[in-house]
């Protein structure tokens, strides 16, 4: 048998399906996209699940990828022994209602027998325990003896993962031969030791698990299957663990090289090697999907992976920071399965080094904090560290609790979980608490600060709503940060931007952050300190990071409804002038896209004759299409044109005139329609006092003022 490598598996795998009319996909993200059951995308079929259930259709029937995954089930063992990792490829060919059990089987069978060339009679299949169909297909089909074929219970032939579409499936076994047995006398297919390993998984999903143990069958069939690549390189170079196989051996190496050790000459060395290279490996590949290192959720899971490799380094002696160098590595064996990790190679070194800068800063300070704890335990004949302590190393040395957990270990300690669990909870409380005092602006206090003052945004939105400009600072709701990924919140700033922020009573612009797939919902924008712009908003899919550039597109029919009812608010405090008197001076407006709202001072409730001629003159002007004009000037000059100001405003030393026609001519630094006639009709639908001296008006223009008049005439007519 040829030692394939493990870039050349891939391809192999790829093409064979593509060949049996499969349309193979990049892999997805590792960041899950709509799908709160998963932290990351722990198998091949995980991005696809909406394919599976008929809720989206896929592009065709039959697709087949290769899936970076991670598991970080039990994140304390891995590397304990040679058998985990957290990161792996899986390859996998998928059916959506097409083909189902036959195809599959045989097709799994020609591309271990016929493409990879593993032999026959070193392959087992295992079928779920009723699953007489598939018995047939082994037997009759494939040729395989009944003896050969292992019958399994739902624990290991019924594959699920969370909620979601599962099913009973069915394993090939490839036997490594007796020097890798236990040499039990009843070591056969199933046994855990490393003699006969799983290959292949054919799952044949019919059914959907609503994450409560509740089956029901889904109403097309189909395929999911699932190999380990690296578990499927290391039959075939037959070496003896997922950490040996080619490329990952490469990786190995380096961080013998680093930490000047040999792999398999001292056991506790190995597992620190190991843990290394693993995540390492993990992180490199996290990062480029946009997880940055946090306290929470998958941010959490990147930043113990990489302490945890940190740590491992200085055990090892390791002195200088290694992990980005030895991402390097990582990148360099992965890059043909996925460019973008090249792409993103400053971008991840940087990320690495950062995060590995900050554990060292404290790291010696926590390790002698808990030397010391364990002192004391140990003189006080105790042997659980409470979990007040674990929660300070974690908090304030950033000591992740499975780190505190594995340094105790060595010496015998465990943790009051419990007790660590409820100092989180607090603290959590007390997060919660504090939020909910600040508003939007105490969180723009807190975030937004920290942003280098040397940064502006420039609007450009006047004449355009598309633009294309650069990512300068990205927040989460609570942080800096280089990047966000899917389904994140947060903030994005940029050079130059055509989106509105709320201001003078304008509604912020909402709409879109795109680059490719990247798409980010910009949900609001507001004005920060300093003259910047946030957009703030949800990455919808992909990531975003500070350098990209990006295109930014305002929506538009929000925008225009907005711009008419922005313009009618200026026509409307010109004809209150003309109906109630020069005393008029605005004291506040508000304008969205459905409605504007103007505040004003003025001593009595207006009376119907003074709406009805106020509703008139705005109507009017709107009819004689006035030009709308905009021109900076400095304040002097402004002044001289008559422009009515804020009372009490203060303006800058040039200011922005909004003229329409010779009727208005207001300071203002919003957006308006380019003449009257856009915004078509104008209803004053309410007129009331908010203070003494005080009235507010309510009205609606275009469109809103037809479906305010249609709904009259329903309720008139009923
Ligand atoms: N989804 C199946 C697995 O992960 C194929 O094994």
């Amino acid at each position: 048998m040829k030692k394939y490598g493990v870039n050349e598996l891939r391809r192999m795998f790829l093409e064979f399906f593509e060949s049996k009319g499969h349309l193979v996909r990049k892999s997805y993200s590792l960041v899950p996209h709509n799908d709160n059951s998963l932290l990351l995308i722990n198998s091949g079929m995980a991005p696809l699940k909406p394919y599976f259930t008929g809720q989206e259709i896929p592009p065709r029937r039959r697709m087949a990828t290769c899936q970076k995954c991670i598991r970080t089930g039990d994140i304390e063992n891995i590397g304990k022994t040679a058998r985990h990792g957290t990161f792996f490829e899986m390859l996998g060919n998928f059916s959506f209602g097409d083909y189902f059990k036959e195809e599959a089987i045989a097709w799994s069978w020609e591309f271990l027998t016929e493409v990879v060339g593993l032999s026959p009679d070193r392959l087992y299949p295992s079928i779920y325990q009723d699953d007489d169909e598939a018995f047939e297909i082994w037997n009759k089909k494939i040729g395989i003896p009944g003896d050969r074929i292992f019958r399994f219970g739902k624990e290991d032939n019924f594959w699920e993962h969370g909620a979601g579409p599962c099913g009973p499936c069915s394993e090939i076994y490839y036997d490594r031969g007796e020097a890798y047995g236990c040499g039990k006398p009843d070591c056969t297919v199933g046994c855990d030791c490393d003699r006969y390993i799983e290959v292949w998984n054919n799952v044949f999903t019919q059914f959907e698990n609503d994450g409560h143990g509740n089956y029901t069958e889904l109403v097309q069939k189909n395929i999911d299957t699932g190999m380990g690549l690296e578990r499927l390189a290391v039959v075939v170079q037959d070496v003896d663990s997922l950490f040996t196989v080619d490329t990952n051996r490469a990786l190995l190496d380096e961080v013998c090289a680093l930490a000047h050790v040999a792999y398999q000459e001292d056991e506790k060395k190995d597992v620190s090697l190991r843990i290394i290279a693993d995540h390492v490996k993990s992180c490199t590949f996290m990062i480029s999907d946009g997880i940055m290192p946090s306290n929470e959720g998958r941010g959490y899971v990147l930043r113990r992976l990489i302490r945890r490799a940190a740590r491992h380094g200085r055990l090892l002696g390791i002195k200088d920071k290694f992990l980005a160098i030895l991402s390097a590595t990582v990148i360099a064996e992965s890059k043909d399965g996925y460019p973008e990790l090249e792409e993103k190679k400053e971008f991840i070194f940087k990320v690495l080094t950062q995060e590995e800068e900050k554990f060292d800063k404290t790291i010696d300070q926590g390790l002698s904090i808990l030397a010391q704890m364990q002192e004391d335990m140990a003189k006080a004949g105790q042997k659980v560290l409470s979990g007040e302590n674990a929660f300070k190393l974690y908090d304030t040395y950033g000591f992740p609790m499975d780190l505190t957990q594995e340094i105790l270990e060595e010496k015998g300690f465990t943790i009051d979980e419990a007790g660590f669990a409820s100092c989180m909870e607090e603290q959590r409380n007390k997060a919660r608490n504090a939020r909910k005092e600040t508003n939007y602006m105490g969180a723009d206090a807190t975030v937004y600060d920290e942003i280098d003052t040397a940064i502006t945004s420039e609007f450009v939105g006047y004449d355009r709503l598309v633009h294309s400009s650069e990512i300068t600072v990205l927040t989460t709701e609570t942080e800096l940060t280089e990047a966000l990924s899917d389904g994140e919140q947060g903030t994005i700033i940029v050079k130059e931007t055509p989106f509105y922020a709320t201001m003078g009573g304008q509604n912020a612009d909402t709409g879109m952050i795109c680059a490719g797939e990247n798409k980010f919902q910009v949900e609001d924008t507001i004005h920060l300190r300093g003259g910047r712009i946030g957009h703030v908003g949800k990455v919808i899919s992909g990531m975003f990071k500070a350098g990209d550039t990006v295109e930014l597109a305002v929506a538009e029919e929000k925008r225009a409804l907005i711009g008419r009812n922005h313009s009618a608010t200026h026509l409307l405090q010109k004809a209150l002038r003309e109906v109630l008197g020069s005393h008029v001076e605005q004291h506040g407006s508000d304008v969205n896209a459905d409605r504007l709202r103007f505040d004003f001072s003025h001593f009595a409730a207006m009376t119907p004759e003074e709406i009805a001629k106020t509703e008139a003159i705005v109507n009017e002007k709107i009819a004689a299409s006035l030009p709308v004009v905009t021109e900076v000037m400095s304040l002097e000059e402004a002044k001289k044109t008559g422009a009515m100001a804020l009372f009490g405003e203060k303006y800058g030393d040039s200011v922005r005139v909004v003229k329409m026609g010779d009727f208005s001519v207001e300071l203002c630094g919003g957006t308006h329609v380019g003449n009257t006639s856009s915004i078509s009709a104008f209803k004053i639908v309410s007129e009331s006092g908010v203070a003494a001296g005080v009235r507010r008006i309510e009205a609606l223009t275009s469109k809103a003022v037809f479906t305010y008049y249609d709904k009259l005439e329903e309720s008139i007519s009923q």
